[in-house]
């Protein structure tokens, strides 16, 4: 089962960059959004990306200017965007990266049933959300996986490739494939909460907004002390910031709620407030730290 073709729902934070690397990857893309506003900016953000990805390429002596703005309009014309989500339906793979809210993504995996040929497969990059209950709700639980990228996902080389249990080993093996087309190394893992990486990373992001809660040490301490001492390239609460507070609070309260009595989920006062207060982080400029852009102010 070859992937050629590949719809992703949503171009925000996460689908830009998935819309993206799957047309690097030799894809064709359809990108769907709910309003043009959206649509226009994600596409811009893949415009500003693919420009500093070609800049870089010259730079580095990997291409030549000419191959560099080729490699550049080669992506662009094989990326379509649309409103309609009837464009989404000869696709051979369709990823949602919308709101993380199971009845949301449920009913759309089962609109897309219908809209869909027999043979689509369906991934969702949620980030705690199960992959089953949405394979259920689809109607077609063996063509359902999790297809879980990174933030920035033009830059972060991992793609956990979720199998649900019902998920077929022909769709979860041109899941990994595709997974390697967008040039990324693909992990399995089962249908766990937070399948691998936010298993870990999501409670020790939790564990350091506690931290900083009972004052044992500042934002910058925390941050100087796991980049250094650990080698990681941003701290926790740094990272808290970059993937947004919103995000964050949102998985583990979604996991306190399923599993109240798993020590590792809990919810950070501060965090609750942070977000009641719209310190949202990056997005919105400020959250622990103040941004400007991408970048820390
Ligand atoms: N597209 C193309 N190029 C980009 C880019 C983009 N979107 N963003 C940055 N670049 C380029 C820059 O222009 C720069 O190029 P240069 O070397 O020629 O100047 C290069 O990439 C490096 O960029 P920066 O100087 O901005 O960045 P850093 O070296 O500081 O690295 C980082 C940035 C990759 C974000 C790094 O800080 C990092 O790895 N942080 C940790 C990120 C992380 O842990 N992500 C996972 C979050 S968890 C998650 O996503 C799961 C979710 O479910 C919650």
């Amino acid at each position: 089962m070859q992937i050629k073709k590949v719809g992703v729902i949503g171009c925000g934070l996460m689908g830009h960059g998935i819309v993206q690397v799957a047309a690097q990857g030799g894809c064709q893309v359809v990108a769907v959004e709910t309003e043009q506003k959206f649509l226009d900016s994600g596409l811009g953000r893949i415009d500003k990306s693919l420009a500093k990805l070609a800049e870089k390429q010259v730079k580095d002596g990997k291409a030549t200017q000419e191959q560099a703005t080729a490699f550049v309009a080669a992506t662009k014309a094989r990326i379509t965007g649309t409103l309609d989500k009837k464009a989404l339906a000869d696709c051979d793979l369709v990823v949602e990266a919308i709101v993380e809210n199971l009845d949301v993504k449920k009913t759309l995996f089962a609109e897309l049933d219908k809209l869909c040929k027999p043979s689509t497969i369906f991934a969702s990059n949620t980030s705690s959300f199960s992959i089953g209950e949405m394979g259920k709700a689809s109607g077609r639980p063996a063509n359902m996986v999790g297809l879980h990228f990174f933030n920035p996902v033009q830059l972060m080389k991992l793609v956990e490739v979720v199998r649900a249990a019902d998920t077929s080993d022909e769709v979860f093996s041109a899941a990994r494939s595709f997974g390697e087309a967008c040039g990324k190394v693909p992990v399995s893992c089962k249908d766990t909460p937070g399948f691998v990486v936010n298993r870990l990373l999501v409670p020790y992001m939790a564990e350091a907004i506690k931290m900083l809660e009972r004052g044992d040490a500042s934002a910058q301490d925390i941050d100087i002390a796991m980049k250094l001492g650990c080698g990681y390239p941003m701290g926790p609460i740094e990272l808290t910031d970059y993937v947004g507070l919103d995000t964050t609070l949102s998985i583990v309260e979604g996991w306190v709620k399923r599993y109240p009595n798993d020590p590792a989920f809990c919810v950070p006062n501060l965090l609750k407030q942070k977000v009641a207060e719209k310190k949202l982080g990056r997005k919105t400029g400020e959250g622990f730290y103040k941004w400007e852009g991408d970048k820390k102010a």
